[in-house]
């Protein structure tokens, strides 16, 4: 196929008929999110290259392999966000959000960028939602967030997904360890692939994430870094199991799980589906209490997790959760002839201003063909005008699903819509036996 109707490896579109279901999953994070305090932050796709080396750390698989990086024409190295929270810090210091009262909580939905082996649930451009909450070095937040994460998967209905939790400790007990990984690898420096080789002098627990099978495998035994916290950070991850607990929330301490990007300290955290293939991991995050420091702020303790939305899709479709479905016209009118068609425009005018979802044909077909059309877009109501209604100023509207027809006033048309509309909804209501709360209909927000 020529290249340009085919979209680049790893890429892929979301279809009209589809997108539902992304704006869905994406309007339940953000309610939620905001639920718990988060307001949403939306930052460029590319940055300075120098804030994901020095944010994510120049030793990581994302910096050292996977980065979308370039000079622009002005010769600065750019790069594609390979994930969410680098920027996000970037933005908080920039824009001044560390003078305001922390801590700071923030989300976003965003896509990110990553040169890697595509397979089903890696893509090349994905997207995430994801939250970061800076200024508090609290145990409560830590366990908040992943309340907040879990809060997400149970509203869209999602069961099968195990919680991972792990303590990494702080650069004080990370010292001790890297120094036991030096020793423990340094035996087996000749197998190692070139790239670990590197990192056992400049970061040994990125060898741990390789993606190598043969350094995988080394990997597996080695020391694990919770047998190395410190009295601070063994602390505060007893506190956040004793969070997690009192909001019932169960999870398992996987010693094995470091993160592949650098800035973690403390708590991590992974949530792991075993419906949807090799790739898993549907969110990851933990806490940076150094990351805001790093990129030249003041020392501000923060956490944050994200999570692939293309891998929570596959694992509900996996799991048939429900979607909402899309939405559809309320009204199509079929206009015949040019004074319908002047009267149709004045109609879809005012529904739309009234907030009802109305379509006529442009290509003005035969009122056969526009009939068909209507079907096919699933209006809800169809009204057929020709140059008889404009004389009589009345037509048919009809209910598509029902069949059921009534006169209608094309001077008042909004009206006798919203009226007819409105009876047709309670009477499918009743006949679904649904309990009607007509004070629901009427109220005005400002009872007691
Ligand atoms: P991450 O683990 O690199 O963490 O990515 C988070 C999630 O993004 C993963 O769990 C996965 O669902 C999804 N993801 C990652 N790579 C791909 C890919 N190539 N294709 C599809 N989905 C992918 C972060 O990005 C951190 N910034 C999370 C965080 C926020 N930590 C603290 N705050």
């Amino acid at each position: 196929m020529a290249l340009v109707t085919k979209a680049v490896k790893g890429t892929k579109d979301i279809l009209p008929k589809e997108v539902h279901k992304n704006q869905y999953i994406e309007a339940t994070a953000l309610d939620i999110a905001e639920k718990f305090g988060y307001k949403e932050l939306r930052t460029p796709v590319f940055e300075h290259t120098e804030l994901f080396q020095r944010g994510v750390g120049d030793t990581t698989d994302v910096v050292q392999k996977e980065m979308y990086t370039f000079d622009d024409k002005g010769s600065r190295s750019i790069t594609l966000r390979p994930e969410g929270t680098a920027g996000a810090v970037r933005s908080y210091l920039e824009n001044g959000l560390c003078n305001e009262t922390l801590p700071q909580k923030i989300c976003y939905v965003t896509s990110c960028y990553r040169y890697e082996k595509p397979q089903a649930g890696r893509l090349r451009e994905f997207h995430q939602f994801g939250v970061e909450c800076f200024g508090t070095q609290s145990p409560l937040a830590d366990a908040e967030i992943i309340a907040l994460a879990k809060s997400i998967f149970d509203t869209l209905g999602i069961n099968d997904l195990s919680l991972e939790i792990n303590s990494i400790g702080c650069p004080a007990c990370r010292a001790e360890y890297h120094k036991a990984l030096k020793d423990y690898f340094s035996g087996k420096k000749n197998e190692l692939c070139h790239t670990c080789n590197d990192r056992l002098d400049r970061n040994p627990m990125r060898i741990l994430d390789c993606k190598s099978p043969v350094c995988s495998e080394i990997a597996a035994k080695a020391p694990v870094v919770t047998n190395y916290l410190c009295d601070e950070c063994r602390e505060h991850f007893e506190k956040v199991k004793s969070f997690l607990k009192a909001q019932d929330i169960e999870y398992t301490v996987n010693p094995k799980i470091v993160r592949g990007l650098d800035y973690y300290t403390k708590t991590v955290f992974e949530f792991v589906s075993n419906s949807i293939g090799a790739q898993g991991t549907v969110c990851g995050g933990g806490r940076y209490d150094g990351l805001v420091e790093e990129l030249g702020g003041p020392h501000t303790p923060s956490l944050g997790f994200a999570m692939g939305l293309e891998r929570l899709m596959l694992l509900m479709d996996a799991q048939n959760c429900t979607f909402p479905e899309p939405a559809v016209p309320d009204l199509f009118i079929t206009a015949l002839g040019e004074k319908a068609t002047l009267k149709a425009l004045e109609i879809a005018k005012d529904m739309r201003s009234e907030g009802f979802g109305t379509v006529m044909d442009l290509n003005q077909r035969s009122i056969r063909a526009q009939m068909k059309y209507a079907d096919k877009l699933s209006a809800k109501f169809n009204i057929v005008i020709g140059d008889n209604e404009v004389e009589t100023g009345t037509a048919k509207l009809k209910n598509m699903q029902s069949g059921e027809e009534t006169e209608i006033s094309l001077q008042t048309f909004v009206n006798g819509f919203y009226t007819i509309s409105l009876s047709q909804q309670l009477a499918d209501l009743e006949i679904n036996g649904e309990e009607i709360d007509f004070t629901s209909l009427f109220s005005t927000g400002n009872e007691e």
